[in-house]
């Protein structure tokens, strides 16, 4: 089948950094002599001692280890903001717009923000917090977030952001999974119109930890909230309070800088740990390639910071490399399908970069709903979180961007710290679909199922074959869970848990999970996670969650749940536990559907055939594959029989 491709557009072939023969080049060298090439890109970083040791790293057991330019010191804040000060300390670094545009929009300036982050720096240490100390973060989209992340990267902290959908439950996890005694949060936050009471959660989730003894609360809405005596603090009276300098600690390479939890297979969330060089070079320079980013222009990515993308890409990227940054607080759709486009002709926005699962709910409100905004300012689009389908790429490429801008469909994870395989908009003919091809040190493989290289055109489970820098370093508290579940499927391999197509022009289709992890709106849900939750509630005895096919969503939470003998499942009850769900993990574990079911088709020896349960979540009854070593094959007909249609 002939895919339709779109050459690199020659204004960009002649301006951009990075031009087809430059990639060529540069990508050759970078995997031929790592060590030459990393030397020179680590020179985007200022050093307080510089390094001289660049690559050390093993993925296989004997010698497994992760170490990037070891020897040299410096400190992410001051990279951040001090480095820029003399030069454009007076330039807008966040514009950061409301939920609701009739409030007014804030325009923080380098030096504004260099300020509140020395500020709010002071005041952690003022509050106790040592050097590798972790400051759990609960805020919404607003840019006291990023003075937090910054103030703690300031300090040499390691912050931990939980994103502010997560229910108290999942909030308490992650605070004491890292041990974490101080808390950053607002009274409230605020999307869509809709309030989220976020100082109640951590009220709620600190029941269950006893080691916090600091709440520090930022007065967002105004509403108020109880304050626990000694315990919580008023975050604009305590700052003003504090000098307005903060030396920033001199910080080993491979100092952490944060952890930030993500769904697996298996197990409750792994707290992800990044470091700091190599996560720095690492964010700034594919930020710097990717969206071919020049100081001046306005640049937006409208992922949230409780996310991965919003570290690389809100905060450590573009501010590094100088950038306006735009940080939104609210939603697409509110008050209505425009306020993308809005917000891009308010600020003039340049490169927008979003995921498909957004752009999918907006085309479904029609053009005009584009149409009627300017968007000129408009030159690259970006994509980022979950497979785009061509429909949704066209209607971005045609519709938002007039055919002018070419998209960046950019493959990476929690895991990887920033873009691993994507277009560069001045180097890459695009292919509707497809991440294209692999950043700068990174070495994409295919693999079989028993381990076997691919070559060439085929499917495989998709590796990489050695370091970068921005890779994680290891899971927090449990670096042995770190070597199983990335090294250990394939020996010597980062495994990404993705599978993927290379074509016949070397180009990388991202075909979606191979494990038990589902990606819903572009986050990344374990469906073991959603099973433990199901199974803490009283009438359920089992519980088996897998993916289905969701237009907007890409894929929505199918669950199978067997109740307990004596209860008599109803309406009612399925109610009552997509409820639970919501309040065991957070509204984005909403089920979509839940089908009662007597049985679950299992193996002799007990094993759940999850094969078969995906197949029933497709409504695809026609591959159910080899049924004949279940313990009971007619508890597979009862389930195709008993399939609820969703709403
Ligand atoms: C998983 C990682 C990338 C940061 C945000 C999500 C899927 C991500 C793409 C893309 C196809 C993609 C993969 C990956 N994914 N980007 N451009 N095309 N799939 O990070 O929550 O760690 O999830 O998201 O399945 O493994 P994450």
């Amino acid at each position: 089948m002939a895919e339709a491709i779109y050459p690199v557009p020659a204004e960009w072939a002649q301006n951009a950094l990075i031009d087809e023969a430059r990639y060529q080049q540069m990508y050759e060298r970078s995997i031929a002599d790592p060590d030459g090439f990393w030397r020179e890109e680590g020179q985007r970083i200022d050093w307080i001692k510089p390094f001289s040791v660049v690559k050390q790293t093993s993925f296989h057991e004997a010698d497994f280890g992760i170490s990037w330019f070891t020897d040299g010191t410096l400190n992410l804040s001051a990279n951040c903001l001090d480095r820029h000060l003399a030069e454009r300390g007076d330039a807008i670094a966040i514009l950061w717009e409301p939920d609701d545009p009739k409030n007014p929009e804030r325009r923080i300036t380098y030096r504004e923000l260099h300020e509140a982050v020395c500020r709010f720096a002071n005041l952690l240490k003022a509050r106790g917090v040592k050097r590798g100390e972790r400051v759990t973060i609960y805020l919404p989209m607003v840019p006291e977030a990023a003075v937090a992340m910054l103030a703690c990267a300031r300090i040499g902290a390691i912050h931990s952001i939980v994103f502010a959908g997560f229910s108290p439950d999942a909030l308490a996890g992650r605070i004491q999974d890292c041990d974490s005694r101080i808390v950053l949060t607002s009274d409230e936050g605020l999307r869509g119109g809709k309030k989220v009471p976020l100082k109640a959660n951590v009220d709620e989730a600190l029941k269950a930890c006893p080691g916090v003894d600091s709440v520090i609360v930022l007065s967002h809405t105004g509403a108020g909230v109880p304050m626990a005596e000694g315990r919580d603090i008023d975050w604009a009276s305590a700052v003003a309070a504090q000098p307005a300098d903060c030396p920033p600690e001199e910080m080993r390479a491979e100092d952490p800088l944060f952890i930030l939890y993500t769904s697996g297979s298996t197990g409750k969330p792994k707290g992800v740990l990044h470091t700091t060089g190599g996560y720095a070079v690492w964010a700034s320079m594919t930020h710097e390639y990717v969206f071919d980013y020049r100081p001046g222009q306005i640049y937006w990515c409208a992922a949230d910071i409780g996310w991965v993308t919003g570290h690389s890409y809100v905060v450590y990227g573009p501010l590094m490399n100088g950038a306006t940054t735009v940080m939104f607080e609210g939603v697409p759709n509110f008050p209505d399908a425009s306020r993308f486009w809005q917000v891009v002709d308010k600020f003039q926005v340049e490169i927008f970069y979003g995921a498909p699962t957004a752009l999918r709910a907006l085309m479904r409100e029609g053009d005009d709903f584009v149409k009627k905004t300017s968007r000129k300012s408009l030159r690259l689009l970006g994509s980022v979180g979950e497979p785009i389908n061509p429909e949704a790429w066209s209607w971005y490429h045609e519709v938002v961007g007039e055919g002018r801008c070419p998209i960046v469909d950019t493959w990476w994870q929690t895991e990887t710290g920033g873009a691993m395989i994507t277009p560069l908009p001045g180097a890459t003919a695009l292919k509707p679909g497809s991440a294209s091809k692999p950043m700068f040190g990174v070495k994409p493989m295919l693999l079989d199922n028993e381990g076997g290289v691919l070559e060439g055109a085929t499917d495989g489970c998709l590796v990489i074959a050695d370091s970068w820098p921005g890779q994680m370093r290891t899971v927090w508290g449990d670096h042995e869970r770190f070597f199983q579940t990335y090294f250990s499927t394939f020996a010597g391999y980062y495994f990404t848990g993705d599978g993927c197509r290379r074509d016949e022009d070397g180009y990388y289709w991202i075909t979606g999970r191979i494990d038990d992890v589902i990606n819903v709106s572009g986050h990344r849900m374990g469906t073991a996670e959603i099973e433990s939750a199901l199974v803490a509630h009283h009438a359920v005895a089992e519980a088996a969650v897998v993916g289905m096919p969701h237009e907007i969503k890409g894929q929505g939470i199918y669950a199978f749940v067997t109740c307990n003998a004596e209860i008599e499942p109803d309406e009612a009850l399925r109610k009552e536990l997509v409820q639970w769900v919501r309040h065991e993990i957070g509204p984005i574990a909403t089920p979509d559907v839940i089908q009662f079911a007597p049985g679950l088709p299992k193996t002799r020896s007990g094993k759940i055939m999850r094969r078969i349960l995906r197949k029933i979540g497709e409504n695809d009854f026609s591959n159910l594959g080899d049924t004949s070593t279940l313990a009971d094959p007619s508890v597979v007909d009862n389930l195709i029989a008993n399939r609820p249609q969703p709403a």
